[in-house]
């Protein structure tokens, strides 16, 4: 998207070239396209600054190794990229970058096709934040059976089941779904969760029934680096009713409260203090960041 806020006129990147997101076109044997067959990347970037891009460029990595596609880039040809990318697209607000490689062109035929080439896309849009007044609300969500596979640390482009859920929440006013596996809690359609009992602070453990979120590891880090309790530890859908708050964290939607769950109030029904102090946190950190900290 450029200064005039168009987001038709924005420069995208395809497989080696810079051009306007119309004219960039794939062919429909790409794998992506057939099979979902690929892997995806959403980078926040504040004051033009690409957020923790170590951490997304090594999950990248870890999607990339896990759908047995090798990285056509070092993490510093990544970072020139991306940085080029955000130079064609100049934005007055915050952006998200998104990067999707599939494993390339090929006729249809389940097993991998040898010696094909990735298609690798990229694109730069406007940050769409929460406005003030749903953040000091709190959102809505709703729980749903976890009816995903058991590789859902693989940030696959296949995400029919979390877009169905998802809007399964749209469609009765909520704005996500927390999916629930065996009566443990997982995470969002498109986040990780996060709960507070008395005071102390819990969020699923790593596994492969999850996304490992940048944004999940960057809560846990800084509740440990300010002194809050913070456990990695199995959470039961039946503590989520019990929770006095529930937050919800993704580079898009950064840490957002819960305040209402199936219907019912969370704790109180409005964002709790150990939210508010996260969120402070957080936007500190991101401050500092945007100074070049
Ligand atoms: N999704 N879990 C799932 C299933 C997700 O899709 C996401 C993010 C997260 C949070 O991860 P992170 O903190 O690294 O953004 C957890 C992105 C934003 C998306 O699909 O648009």
């Amino acid at each position: 998207m450029t200064e005039t806020g168009d987001v038709t006129d924005s420069i995208v990147y395809l497989n080696g070239d810079y051009l306007p997101v119309n004219e960039a076109k794939v062919p429909v044997l790409d794998r992506g396209f057939i099979f979902g067959d690929g892997i995806y990347e959403v980078i926040p970037v504040y004051g033009g600054k690409l957020f923790r891009l170590e951490e997304h460029l090594q999950r990248l990595d870890n999607s990339l190794n896990a759908i047995q596609v090798s990285n056509p880039f070092n993490h510093h040809e990544w970072a020139a990229l991306l940085e080029t990318l955000l130079t064609h697209n100049p934005c007055y607000t915050d952006q998200s970058v998104y990067v999707q490689i599939t494993r390339g062109v090929a006729m249809r035929d389940h097993g991998f096709p040898p010696g094909v080439t990735p298609t690798v896309f990229a694109m730069a849009n406007p940050l769409v934040t929460t406005p003030a007044e749903q953040l000091e609300k709190g959102a809505a969500a709703i729980t749903v059976p976890d009816i995903r596979w058991q590789n859902c640390h693989i940030k696959a482009i296949a995400l029919l089941p979390n877009i169905l859920m998802r809007q399964q929440a749209l469609d009765q006013g909520a704005m996500e779904a927390i999916f629930v596996r065996d009566g443990n809690v997982t995470e969002g359609a498109a986040s990780n969760i996060f709960i507070v009992q008395n005071g102390a602070i819990k969020t699923p453990p790593k596994s492969n029934y999850l996304l490992p979120g940048i944004t999940r590891d960057l809560v846990v880090e800084l509740a440990h680096a300010n002194g809050m309790a913070c456990h990695e530890t199995t959470i039961r859908d039946t503590e989520l009713t019990t929770a006095d708050e529930i937050w919800l964290t993704s580079s898009t939607k950064e840490v957002m409260p819960v305040t209402r769950l199936d219907d019912q109030p969370v704790g109180n029904g409005i964002p709790g203090p150990v939210w508010q102090q996260m969120y402070g946190i957080f936007q500190t950190y991101k401050a500092s960041l945007r100074k070049g900290a």
